[in-house]
């Protein structure tokens, strides 16, 4: 198993392939059980955080930390579909609209091919893994979004940014002659990431090359090398922060759910016990 427990934390190795460990009979297997009743596992964790809101009627939160890559983001998954499982009882998985191909959509929405070595920033590495099957998981993930109540603007948003930062890793820079200073090597990937953004090609790439930092109260134009430029973090800081609005709003929503359904088994015990109350007379 990948989850031990040491004292209050719940340990994870990262096991790079997927196990039988998360499906819907596992999620039931948890269910209302004691730490120490089940093996140690995420949803062990997440049900224990669940039955502690409902019995403190306290906030709960859930402390997912570790180096990159280790399985955040998986276990953070995990801990929303398990609430997302026993809130709306059970997963609905409608696979006869997932697998109506929205795949040439979303590629020309990010303005993305389906090779990955067009992209090398995201290909460096092993590409596949054999028990990962990317179509279905970007199929499920386009549902996912939906169930969960996204626009379909929003969900326009997200591929495009995801597009966006995809063609971001492809724009080149080159040193002008004779000095320290960056400028573009040709427009064609900036002019895509600028069209998904909805920014200006052309300030954009100023923006990179000698972006304006303000010291006190003037503005100043300051140059940049092509390392610098490389290294930028400026878009790329955008879009994190962009991602992490997008998530915050995905766990309150998340909340929400969990609190509608306590109110609701709240609400059928209140009448439950005025029944019984009434008849008694
Ligand atoms: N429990 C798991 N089962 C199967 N694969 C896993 C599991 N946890 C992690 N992985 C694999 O490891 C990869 C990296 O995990 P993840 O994206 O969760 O890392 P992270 O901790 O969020 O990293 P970062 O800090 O860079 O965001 C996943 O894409 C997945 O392929
Ligand atoms: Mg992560």
């Amino acid at each position: 198993m990948i989850y031990t427990y040491s004292g209050l934390f719940c340990a994870t190795v990262n096991p790079y392939k997927w196990l039988p460990v998360y499906d819907a009979e596992c999620v039931s297997a948890y269910r209302g059980k004691k730490r120490m009743e089940a093996p140690p596992h995420i949803f062990s964790v997440s049900d224990n955080a669940f039955q502690f809101m409902q019995t403190d009627r306290e906030n709960q939160s859930v402390l997912i930390t570790g180096e990159s890559g280790a399985g955040k983001t998986v276990n953070t998954k995990r801990v929303i579909q398990y609430f997302a499982t026993i809130a709306v009882g059970g997963p609905k998985r409608d696979d006869s609209k997932m697998m109506t191909g929205h795949i040439p959509e979303i590629l020309d929405m990010a303005l993305i091919t389906t090779n990955p070595y067009d992209f090398p920033m995201c290909s460096m590495g092993q590409i596949t893994v054999a028990s990962i099957d990317d179509k279905v998981e970007l199929e499920a993930t386009d549902n996912a979004i939906d169930i969960l109540g996204f626009t379909n603007e929003e969900k326009v948003a997200i591929y495009r940014m995801t597009g966006a930062v995809l063609h971001h890793g492809n724009m080149k820079f080159k040193q002008k002659q004779r000095e320290e200073q960056a400028e573009p090597d040709g427009t064609e990937e900036a002019d895509k990431v600028a069209y998904l953004l909805g920014l200006n090609s052309a300030d954009m790439l100023k923006a990179l090359c000698y972006p304006r930092v303000k010291v006190g109260n003037e503005y100043v134009t300051k140059g940049q090398t092509v390392p610098q430029v490389f290294f930028k973090a400026g878009l790329l800081g955008v879009l994190e922060e962009m991602r992490d609005e997008k998530l915050s709003s995905l766990v309150t929503m998340t909340q929400a759910l969990a609190r509608g359904y306590v109110m609701r088994k709240e609400f059928v015990k209140m009448t439950e016990r005025r029944h019984v109350k009434n008849s008694s007379f």
